[in-house]
């Protein structure tokens, strides 16, 4: 599979290597001014996703009408008029290629979803991501790692990037589902797919101070939070006790969980479990702990 894998992309980015990714088996290629001017197409070259992954990577989205779907090298802009089509979403989608530019936004105007989206001509690179909660990309690997940094900064927390083939290494993806597209095999050789989904994490970091009235031993305390790339580490001192390391820790996209040991009255020893969900500088959720009941949790960010 990564043998198969490593091929599929040696093809995208030189277009030779089995039935390859010839550009002249792109029939729009042909038509560009790419043949005249040479465009510096460094995520890739117009390689459009075949319907059935458009089908899939709406479906992982969950792309709904509350959405901006933005495409990074839009190609005829298939991915964001489907998801405007479909669901209602407003969408923007940039490429470097005026005539799959024109071509993009001519198909929206004729399906009706002119009102919803838009296509411009501009590199990836000079690109505002910000505003978007859906991203839909078919790049390189390269230009998948060299954007990465951008999007885990730039983008807001819970923001859904849906990639079709290529990932961000070791990000690790929420979700990915490889299946068998037999389009594909014109175009890269061989029909495997995957479509991965990536969950912007909230911005853990930092000290926050607890409160989960209710919880024996876990009243008041402060908890002290370190991103790393796909979870978080951290301590936490509750009601002036020495700071207790957490375990079990996950992040995905807002949702938060950790465990850690905790004492009880009598110095009963248990154990909790917090699972909350992280809104700008506030977590609310729940303690589960094996001393009592199930109790809330909250915490605010102190810096
Ligand atoms: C593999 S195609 C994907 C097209 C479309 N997203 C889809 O999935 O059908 C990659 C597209 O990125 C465009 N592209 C490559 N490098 C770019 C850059 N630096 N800025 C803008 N567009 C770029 C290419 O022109 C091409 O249309």
């Amino acid at each position: 599979m990564q043998r198969m894998r490593r091929r599929d992309m040696l093809a995208l980015a030189s277009g030779v290597g089995g039935a390859g990714l010839g550009l002249g088996a792109i029939p729009l290629l042909a038509q560009t001014p790419a043949a005249t001017k040479p465009l510096d197409r460094n995520g890739g070259p117009y390689v459009p996703t075949p319907w059935p992954v458009v089908d899939r990577m709406i479906r992982t989205g969950t792309i709904g009408a509350q959405d901006l779907v933005m495409d990074l090298g839009c190609g005829d802009g298939r991915l964001v008029i489907a998801a405007a089509k479909r669901h209602g979403a407003r969408g923007y989608g940039v490429d470097i290629d005026a005539e799959l530019v024109r071509l993009a936004n001519d198909t929206a105007a004729r399906e009706g979803v002119g009102h919803l989206v838009r296509f411009e001509e501009r590199n990836i690179f000079d690109t505002e991501v910000r505003e978007a909660t859906v991203l839909t990309l078919y790049l390189l690997p390269w230009m998948m790692m060299k954007l990465r940094p951008r999007f885990l900064s730039d983008l807001r927390p819970g923001t859904r990037i849906v990639a079709h083939d290529y990932h961000f290494e070791d990000w690790r993806a929420a979700s990915e589902f490889t299946f068998d597209v037999p389009e594909k095999v014109a175009i890269t050789g061989i029909s495997t797919t995957t479509v991965y989904l990536f969950l912007v994490p909230a911005r853990v970091e930092g000290r926050w101070a607890v409160e989960a009235p209710g919880a024996p031993a876990f009243d008041r305390g402060e908890l002290v939070l370190r991103k790393t790339l796909n979870d978080f580490e951290g301590m936490l001192a509750l009601g002036g006790r020495t700071p207790r390391r957490l375990d079990a820790t996950s992040l995905k996209g807002l949702d938060l969980r950790f465990a850690l040991p905790v004492e009880g009255p009598g110095g009963r020893a248990g154990r909790a479990i917090v699972r909350a969900r992280v809104e700008g500088d506030r977590m609310e959720g729940t303690v589960e702990s094996t001393l009592a009941a199930t109790t809330r949790f909250s915490a605010s960010r102190l810096n």
